[in-house]
């Protein structure tokens, strides 16, 4: 007696699972992908209901749909977990500025950089916000990203954090990607606040945090169990170690769950005082001092590492991917997606350089951007493995191989995206 299902995805050359015990992958298990030889995939709704041999599940099941992958891998949807996709305008002429020989920090410190985003967001309303970030979000799809985290932070003032934060809510019902949310509005200091970044910690204390847990627990996210994050730019010209903790443990005690950017350029303290408050994940970490390594490791922290800021403002130094992995730090990769240090919306790429760069293998890349990223957003039970009970985000590929993932330089492999059930591209 054949059992029903709404879709049978059979003739994979490879389903690259990522299946493994819950929590995310560390050390030697980051190699581990759980891959079946000509394998197949069985959804019933949103969710997948049954994994293995091709064979097996097509005397198994008797779908409503089938794809045949005709020998092509499939993978689990990929996970962008840091990105800064909701803005207005772009940083062309900054770029340019960076090819003369500028460095991000002085455009930073002379009013350019993320303050610049900041004027040009500030003046858009929320619709001119969802109508500039959609595009985005479709070419991410097409790249293979199934969930991505969001954050705010080009407002820097209560009412345009807030509108960043009701782009968030639009978009995520507006397209396919799932999103996360994540309120930043300590990103940089506002121009009203110049030299009195403690007064603008106290405005984000009393009055935005609160605000903004109050547009999460109606919004849409809290009804579907998504968390909402808080996050802070810990780093010498926008916030030190005890302005960003105050940040972080009233957003703590509103019940936001925590990331913090910490040691992009100088190593202040942050990523101690992170761990300390148990933070879901610490993100950059190009400049991490290896001793940090053991507690990182030990904690249930995860390390987003974002090679494409170093690739894009030509620097040679990159995150230490390859140590932290052997220390048994949980690592994770995402794009860093802004019009300013990452104007990139690829996880491949970001993937192929990790590779190339930090020397990671193509299978702990592929672990970096699906299991751990979705780890480090909070949803690691949800997505990022293709396993039953988890959500059907799968990618069909064009290559019979996942590695083609990372070895293409700045393509795109995929052919056909499939979202809780659906396939959206292809
Ligand atoms: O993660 N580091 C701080 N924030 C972003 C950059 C944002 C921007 O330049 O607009 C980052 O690199
Ligand atoms: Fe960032």
């Amino acid at each position: 007696m054949m059992e029903p299902c709404d879709l049978l995805i059979h003739s994979a050359a490879q389903v690259v699972t990522c299946a493994g015990p819950p929590g995310p992958r560390r050390g030697a298990a980051m190699r581990e992908l759980g891959i079946i030889s000509d394998g197949a995939v069985a959804i019933r709704g949103t969710t997948i209901i049954a994994v293995g041999p091709s064979a097996e599940l097509r005397r198994r099941f008797h779908p409503a749909r089938e794809i045949n992958a005709r020998g092509r891998a499939v993978c689990p949807g990929l996970v962008d977990c840091h990105t800064h996709i909701v803005y207005a305008g772009d940083r062309v002429a900054e770029f340019e500025q960076r090819c003369a020989g500028a460095t991000y920090q002085e455009i930073m410190a002379a009013g350019g950089g993320i303050l610049r985003t900041m004027r040009l967001t500030r003046a858009a309303t929320t619709a001119e916000l969802v109508e500039a970030t959609l595009p985005r979000l479709q070419q991410m799809l097409r790249l293979g990203t199934t969930t991505a985290e969001v954050k705010t932070g080009y407002g820097l003032a209560r009412d345009a954090e807030l509108r960043q934060l009701a782009a968030i809510g639009l978009l995520a019902a507006a397209q396919p990607v799932e999103l996360v949310p994540t309120f930043l509005p300590a990103h940089a200091v506002p121009p009203e606040f110049a030299g009195r970044a403690d007064a603008y910690i106290d405005l984000v204390i009393e009055e935005m945090l609160p605000l903004a847990r109050d547009w999460y627990r109606v919004s849409s996210f809290a009804a579907r169990s998504i968390p909402l994050f808080a996050d802070v730019f810990c780093e010498r010209g926008a916030f030190d170690v005890a302005q960003s903790r105050r940040v972080l443990a009233a957003a703590q005690a509103l019940g936001f769950s925590l990331k913090a950017h910490v040691d992009e350029f100088a190593e202040l303290g942050g990523l101690a005082m992170a761990l300390e408050l148990g933070a879901t994940s610490v993100d950059h970490l190009d400049v991490t001092n290896p001793v940090m390594f053991p507690a990182l490791a030990v904690s249930a922290t995860v390390a987003v590492l974002l090679p494409l800021v170093s690739l894009n403002l030509g620097l040679s130094h990159f995150a230490a991917a390859r140590q932290m992995i052997d220390a048994g730090v949980a690592v994770a990769l995402s794009t860093d997606a802004n019009p300013g240090s990452a104007p990139s919306l690829s996880l491949p790429l970001t993937m192929a350089i990790a590779c190339r760069y930090m020397r990671m293998l193509p299978a702990e890349a592929l672990l970096a951007t699906t299991v751990n990223a979705a780890h480090a957003i909070g949803l690691g039970g949800r997505v990022g493995a293709i396993m039953p009970g988890m959500q059907a985000d799968l990618l069909v590929l064009t290559e019979a191989d996942y590695r083609w993932l990372m070895y293409e330089l700045g393509g795109s492999p995929v052919e056909r995206v499939i979202k809780r059930g659906q396939v959206v591209v292809g």
